[in-house]
């Protein structure tokens, strides 16, 4: 990617954005970090303006309506942002010969398989927020040098995010209750902006899952992390049905990443070695 100009939309202040800037500053790539206090991505000629007067090589994009629970009661916010930005951007990119990889959630699937997800499985969105996202998927599809990277559970730097609320939570609590039936693939953000970058360089077109290796529960993931992190509380497990949300999840969405690997050559490596990275460098905890 060295020399290469990547307009980064959610790059300045997103959880995944900003590690995808970082990535790209890295590799000494031009890194374009946008956010919306920029200008509003979906005033196409705004947008056109940008295209034209930067002339990126490549956009990532990583700006969404993220907001899961909030966006059942506002579906034409979700709507707006995962659907027809994809949708806009998509067509823009196309015309300009921009590369664009946009990202997606396991949130499009159901959750009812046992089996890790391929890109091809069925989707079935059990949500405002999945389907809004299926929706931006689908407004990209068949278009050229256009690629979904669907990926799942991040936590990292930057952004409050699962993790830092448990552990918030631990430090003052002797124990906490933990959803044990959903099971996904939980994915620290600088790793997936190292697979992002991997996969970009790649050229391939279409849908592909990037997650870190394994899987694990909401239960495990919290109780990985209070253990690393030192703390003494008693991270127990609870049904989803104890603890009640607007949206609905999926039971089981963890991402089969063999495609991924078979298009860069690269293994992402598995969660727990991630959170390790997480809890003791970025956020200075554990022994
Ligand atoms: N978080 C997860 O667990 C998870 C799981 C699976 C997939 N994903 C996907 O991964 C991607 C990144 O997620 P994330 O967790 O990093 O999201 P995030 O931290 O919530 O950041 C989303 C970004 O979207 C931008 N945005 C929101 N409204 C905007 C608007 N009207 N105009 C322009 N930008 C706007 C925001 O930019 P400003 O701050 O500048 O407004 C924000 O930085 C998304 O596509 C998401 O669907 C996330």
């Amino acid at each position: 990617m060295a020399g290469a100009k990547v307009a980064v939309f959610g790059g300045r202040r997103g959880m995944l954005g900003q590690a995808l800037t970082r990535a790209l500053e890295r590799s000494k790539a031009v890194a374009l970090p946008l956010s919306s206090q920029d200008f509003d991505p979906l005033d196409a000629r705004a947008l056109e303006s940008f295209l034209d007067r930067q002339k990126p090589d490549m956009a990532f994009n990583a700006a969404a309506y993220t907001a899961v629970d909030q966006a059942e009661d506002e579906p034409q916010a979700a709507y707006r942002l995962n659907r027809d930005l994809p949708a806009l951007l998509g067509r823009l990119c196309a015309e300009r010969g921009v590369r664009l990889l946009h990202f997606s959630t396991d949130f499009v699937f159901d959750g009812r398989g046992h089996e890790p997800l391929r890109p091809g499985d069925p989707t079935g969105p059990l949500s405002v927020y999945g389907a809004s996202k299926l929706a931006g998927e689908e407004a990209l599809r068949g278009l050229p040098g256009v690629t979904v990277a669907r990926t799942a559970w991040l936590y990292g730097p930057g952004r409050t995010n699962f993790v830092t609320k448990i552990l918030e939570l631990a430090k003052t609590r002797e124990s906490l209750n933990v959803v044990h039936d959903q099971e996904g693939s939980p994915t620290y953000t600088p790793d997936l902006a190292a697979l992002a970058l991997a996969l970009a360089a790649s050229k391939v077109d279409g849908v592909l899952h990037l997650a870190n290796s394994g899987r694990a529960t909401w239960c495990e993931l919290a109780a990985e992390a209070v253990h690393l992190a030192g703390l003494p509380c008693r991270v127990q497990p609870i049904p989803s049905s104890a603890w009640p949300s607007k949206a609905a999840r999926p039971a089981f969405s963890v991402l089969d990443t063999s495609a991924f690997t078979e298009a860069t050559g690269v293994t992402p490596r598995p969660w727990n070695q991630a959170l390790r990275d997480y809890v003791f460098g970025d956020l200075g905890l554990g022994v």
